[in-house]
């Protein structure tokens, strides 16, 4: 990752709570685990030695257990909590370490929250209650209105401007929640479970128009849940924290392919994996059954029961059984590519879950191309099956 596309960037970090969190970080130092120092000093462990990098216009969800040190995490990053040690860095500037009026400037313009439960104030309207941290701020009253009115639009609440709270659904008001956050435009907007709350199907809705939202506006968008549905579904990349540690961080299809421990393994039982693998991140090449076809017929290899040729190019020509290969001319064989001649060919972005039904009418391992029509690999009935009852 180049710098230019880091956002934040969280270079060892830790948290521990207590009134002498040097002692702990000895302790943590000199090999001492969380449970060990709460039991000795009764001192809490918060987060435990994280380094990561959260990725320009990215959406990072951060999943783990209760008290793994989620929320601990996010009050690092927006600065309501000091780290014990380590540092953070902001579009490349220090936010560690600041003084408390920069640090005041950080939070307010850098840092929008929306958090789980959203104290709206009952007796404000809905465009005073969005327009509310611009109030703090000190941005007049037009100005406030204007930017509000536009964030409630953008989270589909034109026309509810003057409504109260108590007139609104939970879903709506969380949605009011989240214009607050807008209006303020912040380089990173933080969310603590926002849709925990909301019943399942105005969370779904929910996370629809975040991932909408996210998509036209490029948004940094931080996520914290505890839900593997959610985090899969809007998470670009998921960090997993167990124990004030992060663990692991990747794609989702990173962890379900490679998780690195048990816990991590746990969180994805039991979610259909078939539903976020793609063709590509099962598919393997295996080169003594791939022939390039150069000008003459290929020899092929008796021994494997379907062939798969491929042009000078790499591009898929034809798969074939072996035994009943009749060589012909290649310059026959190459008028049309195997990719413009399927009815459904895979590719390597193809769900997986479509290559099921492809797999069960094929009789050869479903050959995966890219969307150039090359060969990258092929999967097996039973690599199939094998990958979807593994997670
Ligand atoms: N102010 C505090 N003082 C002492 N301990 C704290 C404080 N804040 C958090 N902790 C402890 O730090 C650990 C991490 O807590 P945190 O709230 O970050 O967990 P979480 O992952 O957000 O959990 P949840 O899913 O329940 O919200 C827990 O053991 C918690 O008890
Ligand atoms: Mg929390």
């Amino acid at each position: 990752m180049s710098h230019a596309d880091e956002i934040l960037s969280v270079k060892n970090i830790f948290k521990v709570f207590g009134p002498n969190p040097a002692m702990a970080m000895d302790m943590l130092r000199g090999g001492a685990d969380k449970k060990e120092i709460f039991s000795k000093t009764g001192h809490v462990v918060g987060v435990f030695d994280a380094s990561f990098s959260v990725k320009r216009g990215e959406i990072f969800v951060i999943m783990g257990l209760s008290g793994s040190g989620k929320s601990t995490m996010v009050r690092l990053f927006n600065r309501l909590i000091e780290p014990t040690s380590g540092s953070i860095h902001l579009n490349g500037r220090e936010i560690t370490g600041l003084s408390d009026k920069a640090l005041l400037d950080v939070r307010r313009k850098d840092m929008g929250m929306v958090f789980q439960s959203f104290a709206l104030m009952p007796h404000m309207s809905v465009l005073e209650n969005t327009a509310f941290g611009l109030e703090i701020a000190g941005i007049s009253e037009s100005e406030r209105h204007a930017r509000a009115r536009e964030a409630l639009a953008q989270v589909g609440l034109a026309g509810h401007e003057h409504s109260y709270p108590h007139q609104l659904s939970g879903g709506m008001q969380q949605r009011v929640g989240l214009a607050r956050a807008l209006a303020n435009d912040p380089t990173i907007l933080l969310m603590d479970e926002a849709f925990s709350a909301l019943d399942p199907l105005i969370r779904s809705e929910m996370q629809g128009e975040l991932i909408r939202l996210q998509a036209e506006q490029q948004r940094t968008i931080i996520f914290i849940s505890h839900d593997i549905e959610e985090a899969i579904r809007i998470g670009h990349r998921i960090a997993i924290m167990e124990g004030g540690r992060v663990v692991q961080i990747g794609t989702p299809q990173e962890l379900i392919n490679n998780p690195a421990n048990e816990y991590v393994r746990t969180f994805f039982k039991g979610f259909d994996g078939s539903r976020v693998l793609k063709a590509g991140d099962v598919a393997k090449l295996d080169t003594h059954c791939v022939f390039k076809v150069n000008g003459k017929a290929p020899v092929l290899n008796q021994g494997i029961p379907y062939s798969y040729l491929i042009d000078e190019h790499g591009l898929l020509l034809d798969v074939v059984e072996t035994s009943e290969f009749v060589p012909h001319s290649p310059s026959r064989t190459a008028q049309k590519h195997y990719h413009t001649r399927e009815k459904q060919p895979v590719y390597i972005d193809t769900p997986l879950h479509e290559v099921l039904g492809i797999a069960a009418e094929l009789p050869y391992p479903v050959p995966v191309l890219d969307r150039s029509g090359a060969l990258k690999g092929t999967i097996s009935q039973s690599q199939l099956l094998q990958t979807l009852s593994r997670v």
